[in-house]
């Protein structure tokens, strides 16, 4: 039988945050899960945006526990700042969704260097998964969900092109970041492994789904193709975040070519998948960052 959010069991009394929640599969995933009785905090970097989709979310399910949260995956500082606040605030965690991203913007760097699509997309997600660590190990659930991209298949990391040293290549640069997604996941894992730790770490991809992804480089394209729409978009988050996954999974969409369709398990690029890679990565993230898990 298909999987479908209609299947996720009562989750009252746990707690997700989503970034990149305003719009988009984020948005979706905020919705569903608050049908299902969560506490939702949808993450965004404008105040205005994320209060107009918790009005959106309540005007749909009037029952739903809502907060928002401004994190700018574009600044580490931003990001410590949040997240300095939400841990001294003692509130719960169970559920970290990483799922915003940008896609083909010009060619840009993040305010600490990095090429805007690896620096939102990878960089800013390490830097709020480990300052939200400690939270999710305290509960009993805890677990990050980390979106990728059919484009991880592509992607390579460029050790020497992660901060625009390159001539930009939109394509390169954005199969590079969600290819880092997809080793992060697995080298959280690993590494949670040999703390002894209980959170997961998983991942997922929508497959290709309508939504404002493509916004800066062809918002044509939004209306023109027939994506799948952006609530089955988000089944492989939702599905990832709440159902018995096993570890290192990667969840997607399982009709031809993993483009549409219903949470499966997903092929997965045995680059993304290289323990050498993935400690080089994690090696030179937390160099940059200056920003280190404590497990
Ligand atoms: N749609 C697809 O077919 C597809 C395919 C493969 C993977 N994905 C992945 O799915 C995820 C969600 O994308 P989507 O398709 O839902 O795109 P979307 O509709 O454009 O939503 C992206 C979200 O990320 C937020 N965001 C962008 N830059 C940010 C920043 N610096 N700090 C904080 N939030 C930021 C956006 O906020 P604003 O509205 O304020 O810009 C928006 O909420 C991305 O990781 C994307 O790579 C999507």
């Amino acid at each position: 039988m298909n999987w479908t959010p209609e299947q996720i069991k009562d989750q009252s009394g746990k707690t997700f945050l989503i970034t990149g929640a305003n719009t988009g599969l984020g948005y979706e995933t905020a919705l569903e899960l608050a049908k299902k009785s969560a506490t939702v905090i949808l993450a965004g970097r404008n105040e205005e945006k994320l209060s107009e989709a918790c009005a959106r979310i309540s005007a749909l399910v009037p029952s739903a526990s809502l907060d928002t949260a401004v994190i700018d995956l574009n600044s580490i500082a931003a990001i410590q700042s949040f997240a300095e606040t939400f841990v001294q605030s003692g509130k719960p965690l169970d559920v970290l969704i990483n799922n915003a991203g940008v896609m083909f913007p010009p060619p840009s760097k993040t305010a600490d260097g990095f090429e805007a699509q690896f620096g939102v997309n990878f960089i800013g997600h390490y830097v709020l998964t480990a300052l939200l660590f400690p939270v999710l190990n305290k509960s009993a659930h805890g677990r990050v969900v980390t979106l990728s991209s059919m484009a991880h298949r592509n992607g390579k990391i460029d050790f020497s092109n992660l901060k625009l040293e390159k001539p930009f290549d939109k394509f390169r640069e954005y199969g590079q970041s969600k290819v880092a997604d997809l080793i992060f996941s697995f080298e959280l894992q690993r590494k949670i492994d040999a703390s002894g730790s209980h959170v997961i770490s998983t991942a997922c991809h929508p497959g290709v789904s309508k939504t404002e992804l493509l916004r800066t480089d062809k918002p044509e394209m939004i209306e023109t193709v027939d994506y799948m729409d952006a609530n089955q978009g988000a089944f492989s988050t939702l599905f990832a975040a709440t159902e018995a996954v096993e570890k290192f999974a990667y969840v997607g969409p399982d009709g031809e070519g993993e483009v549409n369709g219903y949470p499966a398990p997903s092929f997965v690029a045995p680059y993304a998948k290289d323990e050498k890679t993935g400690s080089h990565l994690w090696a030179y993230t937390e160099k940059e960052t200056e920003i280190v898990f404590d497990f």
